[in-house]
């Protein structure tokens, strides 16, 4: 049985982001193909958005799919756009009963176009609904995500619609891919390794860092509400001292 009482209902992170790691590792360790451990790491998918959606978090962001993923071979590619377009397929019903919004951050104009067209077709249909946003990170690189961003507001500066001095942390905010959330309050790497993999590189700048050597496929709730624990523990002094906080 799980302590949920670990958990303060009225401190709970907005926005966990997830790097959902080790399908690979864990496949292997079991002599199985690592789309196996993908396979399974899309249950985890399940558990993980049905726990966040019931607790009350408001946005989940998972990294499905980084820019440089592309690079793996070809039938581990095409395993996981066929993972990612079942999946959508298969939760569609359960996203609209549970008011679940799906949105998508990344380059997706890269996505093969029947995975494009499923998940497009999944974004609209679960548009109106007002609990739990999931968004997917999807053929995405936070570098990618800047670079975009540069290029869109120098084409206003150069067409003299924005002047230089109009250019502050709020309006490189609105010209990422994530224009409109919330920043991530809590990031979670699963797996075992300690680095940011080019996910999130500006908006995770004060998130509260969560890793676990538990690899993504063994991730579950229990595993989510240790991570969540944890957060609650810690002190976010987004620069200041201690004794600052609480007073604004
Ligand atoms: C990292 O494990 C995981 C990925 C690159 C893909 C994550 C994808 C899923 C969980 C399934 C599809 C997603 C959705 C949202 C349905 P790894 O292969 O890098 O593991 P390793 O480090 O052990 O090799």
């Amino acid at each position: 049985m799980l302590d949920q009482n670990l958990i303060d209902p009225d401190r709970l992170p907005i926005h966990v982001a997830i790097i959902m790691d080790g399908n690979g590792r864990w496949a292997q360790e079991k002599n199985r193909p690592r789309l196996y451990g993908h396979k399974v790491g899309v249950e985890s998918v399940q558990k993980i958005v049905s726990c966040a959606s019931e607790l009350g978090i408001k946005v989940l962001t998972l990294y499905a799919f980084s820019s440089e993923n592309w690079k793996r071979p070809s039938d581990e590619v095409s395993g996981l756009m066929a993972l990612l377009k079942g999946y959508l397929l298969s939760e569609l019903a359960k996203m609209v009963q549970n008011r679940v919004r799906l949105v998508s951050i990344g380059n997706t104009q890269k996505l093969p176009r029947d995975v494009r067209e499923v998940l497009e077709k999944t974004m609209q249909e679960t548009a109106g609904n007002d609990g739990l946003i999931l968004n997917l990170a999807l053929s995405y690189g936070g570098r990618d995500e800047i670079i975009r961003a540069v290029r869109n507001i120098s084409a206003e500066v150069v067409a003299e619609r924005l002047s230089l001095d109009e250019i502050d942390e709020n309006l490189i905010t609105t010209h990422l891919y994530t224009a409109g959330l919330p920043e991530p309050d809590l990031l979670i790497r699963t797996g075992g390794e300690a680095r940011l993999s080019n996910f999130l590189l500006w908006q995770a700048s004060y998130a509260e860092i969560y890793f676990t050597d538990t690899m993504w496929p063994d991730f579950r709730q229990e595993a989510f509400y240790d991570a969540i624990a944890e957060y609650q523990g810690r002190e976010r002094r987004f620069g200041r001292v201690s004794a600052q906080l609480g007073s604004g």
